[in-house]
């Protein structure tokens, strides 16, 4: 009865598997603040993405982790169009194909030197204006690679508008755009900067929202909808569902919800030390995010749980 009158459920195709993929490396690294998360090789990442091909996921967010030496304060390597992201992006479509919707991280933070997702300016603030030159490079690079998706994450005013021109101007109409609309400034990103080997100078509090203001998502939903906006993303998701309900309940485009790094982590935690039913907690998480609002979910559980279901 409880399955029959369920307003829920979850599907595989609601799931979006964020992937990392490292340069220089001959065997996957493991990411120990995210027990069963890796950091790909080359050959690893296109295995991963077959795989959650036959679960029946939907889609692969993938981030690129450069060499150490090769971050610098432009963060040149996430527009080389033989840097580590670009190549994983050509081998997954080269894999799969059409068969998942391939979306890229388009943000500097992987690749700058002081771990910030822009360039700084003389006083070394985050200088927006400078920065949105930088994406619409990173844009082209990715679609030039063949991504279906761009994932515009940096949190720069003005940035959807001009990832939208550059691949509008490059012959790239067709490559969508998954805004990280609201997006705060979270202690739930944690485990992400060791995923991506990032030490951050600083703090991220002139960029991302803080957590206390819901109506500033708001705002920032109507820029990103003007700008062009395909789908839109609230991040992190279980702290922030309310955001996610309010923005799900007014905008006519895809919404989509990021369970963060952090939020991984804590469950796996938990689990290894016996306090709570892992596999449970995970499906309720996931429903309450459905619930919630979201029509995608970018997870890191993604090809297991559709395994599952
Ligand atoms: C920015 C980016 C971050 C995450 C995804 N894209 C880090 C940040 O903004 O601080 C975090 C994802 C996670 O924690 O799982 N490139």
């Amino acid at each position: 009865m409880r399955r029959m009158v369920a307003e829920h459920r979850l599907h595989p195709a609601d799931l979006i598997l964020p992937a990392f993929v490292r340069e220089g490396i001959s065997a996957p690294v493991p990411i120990s603040a995210m027990p069963g998360v890796v950091q790909h090789t080359r050959d690893t990442l296109r295995k991963a993405a077959v795989e959650a091909v036959e679960a029946g996921v939907a889609g692969i967010m993938l981030f690129g982790v450069p060499e150490d030496e090769k971050k610098d304060a432009l963060g040149t390597a996430g527009t080389d169009p033989d840097g580590i992201l670009q190549l994983a992006i050509r081998d997954v479509r080269a894999e799969v194909g059409d068969d998942l919707v391939i979306m890229s991280d388009l943000c500097l933070d992987e690749y700058t030197d002081h771990g910030h997702c822009g360039v700084l300016d003389a006083d070394g603030r985050v200088d927006n204006d400078a920065t949105l030159e930088r994406y619409a490079e990173m844009a082209q690079v990715q679609a030039d690679a063949g991504v279906h998706t761009v994932g515009p994450s940096g949190m720069m005013d003005g940035q959807v508008g001009v990832v939208r021109d550059a691949l509008d101007q490059t012959g790239h109409e067709d490559v969508s755009i998954l805004a990280y609309t609201a997006k705060y400034s979270s202690a739930f990103y944690g485990p992400f900067r060791e995923a991506v080997g990032s030490s951050l100078q600083g703090d991220r509090k002139t960029y991302q929202q803080d957590p206390a203001n819901l109506r500033e998502s708001l705002r920032e939903l109507a820029l990103d909808l003007d700008e062009g906006a395909d789908m839109v993303m609230v991040k992190p998701a279980l702290p922030y569902l309310d955001v996610l309900a309010k923005i799900a309940d007014s905008v006519d485009v895809p919404v989509a919800a990021y369970q963060i790094s952090g939020e991984y982590a804590m469950v796996e935690a938990a689990a290894e030390k016996g306090w709570i039913d892992r596999d449970k907690a995970i499906l309720e998480a996931l429903t309450g995010i459905k619930r919630a609002g979201a029509d995608m979910i970018l997870t890191y559980w993604a090809t297991e749980v559709a395994q599952g279901l």
